[in-house]
């Protein structure tokens, strides 16, 4: 009999997952002659059995486009909140991956996603997973579908704001996505030229950045642009919060996890508009005036490149090879030009910052970056 393969999409939006899904549905149905079906929202619509039908053309015309045909949600199977409470529908899950015949479900995703596919499997489904995210932080993979666009994206975002900070003579700090890894802003600060980049790897020093601002004014050049990662911060709070999370590793009772949470809780907070809190720091130290602008969505949104196109559809049909020979409980990973599975478990919970002595980091520098240390 013909394998049915259930897929969805989970977690933020991606250029790419369109391509992906594109990948794995002409694969399956089309190459392998197996049938395939979406649900709607993320794991959400798996616990209320939203189907899409992905037959027919249903798959055609879709390559390009941005965002994703099935909808996505941040929705946990086994914390689903629900009319203001919040369930475990891992049962429902189940069910309803038994109700429609599956071999196996393709869940399409950045880490929190890997988390959740895991917890499937250890449920007893056959899951596969692919890697998703414009962070490019997904652990065990060369790289993510998302990422490349969202590179381009920022980076033209800071080929735009050179011309107007040059003008008048402005720091611009521009805020770039990534939740708690570098990979885009230090990406697109180096192919964007920025004169400053911040990371979340590299607790950074307001008064080296304003130094390093000082200094090109020093050499007549009157403006600055700061590419600031989303999840970076000043060093003080980033001692506070390695502080905070290494009593929470030790708390034991209820009252102290409560204290320690509350305690992260009023450090998120503080680091909350970090940017505009920057430029204020750096207006007054420079004497310069300073603006943000803070990307925000935009990177995520509109037609993935070409690169993104390339590795959304190639994981797509290694991923219909590997269900092919029931090759379950796997991420499907790029390597270098190859698609190989990862465990789940070695994958889940682990994430891929920036490390310390990766290239790009040292090409920075060379190239008389700032890295705010
Ligand atoms: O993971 C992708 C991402 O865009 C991160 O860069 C960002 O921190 C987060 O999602 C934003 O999440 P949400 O879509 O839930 O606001």
């Amino acid at each position: 009999m013909a394998k049915q393969i259930g897929i969805l999409t989970a977690g933020g939006d991606s250029p790419g997952l369109n391509a992906a899904i594109r990948g794995v549905g002409k694969a399956t149905d089309g190459y392998y002659g197996m049938r395939i079906i979406g649900f709607r929202d993320g794991f959400r619509g798996l616990a209320e059995n939203r189907i899409q039908r992905l037959d027919g053309d249903v798959l055609s015309g879709i390559l390009t486009i941005g965002g994703t045909i099935l909808g996505t949600s941040r929705d946990k199977p086994h914390k689903m909140t629900i009319g203001g409470k919040v369930y475990d529908m891992t049962d429902a899950i189940i069910e309803n991956y038994q109700a429609n015949h599956l071999d196996v479900l393709v869940c399409l995703g950045g880490g929190g996603t890997q988390k959740n596919a895991l917890r499937l499997k250890q449920k007893g489904l056959n899951i596969i997973t692919l890697p998703k995210t414009i962070d490019n932080d997904v652990a065990l993979t060369d790289a993510t579908f998302g990422f490349d666009t969202a590179l381009g994206i920022a980076t033209e975002s800071i080929d735009r704001l050179h011309s107007t900070a040059h003008s008048h003579h402005r720091i611009i700090i521009v805020e770039i996505m990534g939740h708690r890894a570098g990979w885009l802003a230090l990406g697109a600060g180096i192919a964007g030229g920025a004169d400053v980049i911040l990371l979340p790897e590299l607790p950074y020093d307001v008064n080296a950045v304003a130094e390093a601002i000082r200094n090109r004014v020093r050499h007549g050049k009157k403006f600055s642009i700061v590419a600031v990662a989303e999840g970076a911060m000043p060093k003080e709070l980033a001692n506070q919060q390695m502080a905070a999370q290494r009593l929470k590793e030790r708390a034991t009772t209820k009252e102290e996890k409560n204290q320690v949470k509350s305690e992260l809780d009023t450090l998120e907070q503080q680091h909350r508009n970090h940017a505009l809190q920057l430029s204020i720091h750096l207006e007054e130290l420079t004497g310069l005036e300073a603006r943000v602008t803070i990307l925000g969505y935009v990177q995520r949104g509109g037609a993935p490149s070409a690169a993104d196109r390339l590795l959304a559809t190639r994981l797509g049909s290694a991923c219909a090879n590997f269900i092919n020979q029931d090759v379950y409980g796997v991420m499907v990973a790029a390597h270098g030009d190859r698609a190989e599975p990862v465990p789940l478990e070695d994958v889940a919970g682990n994430r891929r910052p920036v490390p310390l002595d990766h290239p790009w980091i040292e090409t920075a520098r060379h190239v008389g970056t700032n890295l705010g240390d």
